[in-house]
């Protein structure tokens, strides 16, 4: 099979001179001689340095050594730090905090003696700098560069010595000689493999940022997740202050790990969410869950709004998974005979953070439940369990671990799937099989009801 020829490129020079041109002229701009320009092929790119192969006997432990950040909770997360020659992606909302976490990452590297590079697209670096002096962060010794051009990155993170890498943001590097568009998918692309080839070749550890849309589509970055090593997601409602750091993937490290942090006028502040995503008041409407993230799990209030509605009832979810949250009514009404078939249903998480744990099923039936009541849940109360479309609590992986969430938020009865789990000390369980029997709580006589909802 013949392919297509690959056309040499050509170019111009003038014999007398040596001048070289672009295109063919009559005469020579250099030394003004006529009839001088003839082609020149135009140089070969220089050699391709061959790395030599290395057996994998003789690869020290250090290949894969580790810097510690100094920032609690990230190197957890990371699995023990960044590992030199590793890609790490940082995917978040815009506005989240991404490059404020960026800034204290590098900040502490820097303290600790690390080099490390800033290419900032999204930033000035009079922006990066006064946002670091406004929350207290000794940013000196980080270098700065103006992240827009990627071979302007390249170039300065190879000319060695540096170990920490930070890309803010990867939809922002323009790889002038790809025709695509900046932020497109094919130049994300090609600006991360040039990355993850540096860190490879260099040993450099490299950070990059990357926007995510609110369905948490990453336009771009979702597409690169399998060229980095690490990818980090930074959660939370942009309106309040608590942010969760999570590992998705981790080629060095639990995936699932999760650091909680609080947004402050201050920049991030590494906190502990127990008692933060549960109110401890009795309201209608409201749940604790108990949803495992990696290893761990928390406890966190999911909220419900039951509305009345002449037209086809609305169904809207926020940090909940909206097709379990629709599931969930569906089998409420089914199983318990709760009316919301015209009714508007909403659903929430305590400060928008993601809750998508099946298991968390039982405690958005109890907040569906409660709202339509006009109920609150049992004093001190927690829900575990998965919810079957016919209505049955499936067992739930990790109660030892979600147990624990619910003593530390305060709670002293968890209702969860019979026989699932072993009561721990100071917490009454309350073994359920069937949605009904979870929520008996909630049945009241319908003149109770709210008048607004539909019977
Ligand atoms: P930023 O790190 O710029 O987000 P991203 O890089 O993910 O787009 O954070 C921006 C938001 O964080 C902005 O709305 C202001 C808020 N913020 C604080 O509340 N406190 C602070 O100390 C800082 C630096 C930012
Ligand atoms: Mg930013």
């Amino acid at each position: 099979m013949v392919g297509p020829v690959a056309k040499s490129k050509v170019t111009y020079r003038c014999r007398e001179c040596e001048h070289p041109s672009g295109r063919w002229a009559g005469r020579c701009a250099a030394c003004g001689g006529w009839g001088t320009i003839d082609e020149a092929p135009a140089p070969l790119p220089p050699a391709r340095r061959q790395p030599a192969p290395t057996l994998i006997g003789q690869i020290g432990a250090d290949a894969e050594a580790r810097i510690a950040c100094g920032v609690a909770g990230l190197d957890r997360v990371l699995g023990g730090g960044l590992v030199r020659g590793s890609v790490v992606l940082l995917a978040g909302e815009p506005g989240i905090g991404k490059s404020t976490l960026l800034l204290h990452l590098l900040g502490a590297l820097a303290s600790t003696g690390h080099a490390c590079l800033l290419a900032s697209g999204e930033e000035s670096r009079a922006q990066v700098a006064s946002r670091a002096r406004r929350i207290g962060i000794d940013a000196g010794p980080v270098g700065f560069l103006p992240g827009r051009e990627l071979q302007d990155v390249l170039d300065a993170a190879s000319e060695g010595g540096i170990g920490v890498l930070a890309v803010d943001s990867i939809q922002t590097v323009r790889d002038p000689g790809s025709p695509n568009v900046t932020g497109g998918v094919a130049q994300v692309r090609a600006a991360t493999d040039a990355l993850v080839g540096l860190a490879k070749q260099t040993g450099t550890a490299v950070v990059l940022t990357g926007h995510v849309t609110k369905d948490g589509d990453l336009a771009g970055p979702r597409a690169l997740e399998h060229a980095v090593d690490v990818v980090l997601s930074f959660e939370g409602d942009p309106r309040s202050g608590l942010r969760v750091l999570a590992a998705g993937k981790n080629r060095f490290g639990a995936e699932g790990e999760t650091a909680w942090f609080e947004m402050g006028p201050r920049g991030l502040t590494p906190m502990d969410p127990t008692n933060l995503l549960v109110s401890g008041e009795r309201l209608s409407g409201a749940a604790v869950a108990l949803p495992q993230r990696g290893r761990r799990a928390f406890a966190v209030e999911v909220q419900a709004l039951v509305g009345a509605t002449e037209g086809p009832g609305r169904r809207q979810a926020t940090g909940l998974d909206p097709s379990r949250f629709q599931l969930v009514a569906a089998v409420l009404e089914r199983s318990t005979g709760i009316a919301l078939g015209r009714a508007e249903l909403f659903g929430a998480s305590s400060g928008g953070i993601r809750v998508d744990d099946p298991a968390c099923d039982l405690a958005v039936a109890a907040a569906l439940a409660s709202a339509s009541a006009g109920v609150p849940p049992p004093e001190g109360a927690a829900f575990v369990g998965e919810v079957a479309l016919t209505g049955q609590i499936r067992s739930c992986p990790a109660m030892p671990q979600r147990l624990a969430a619910a003593r530390a938020a305060g709670c002293r009865v968890v209702y969860a799937p019979e026989g699932s789990a072993a009561p721990i000390e100071g917490m009454r369980i309350v073994p359920v099989s069937r949605l009904g029997e979870a929520l008996t709580w909630a049945s009241m006589p319908a003149s109770r009801r709210p008048r607004s909802l539909p019977a």
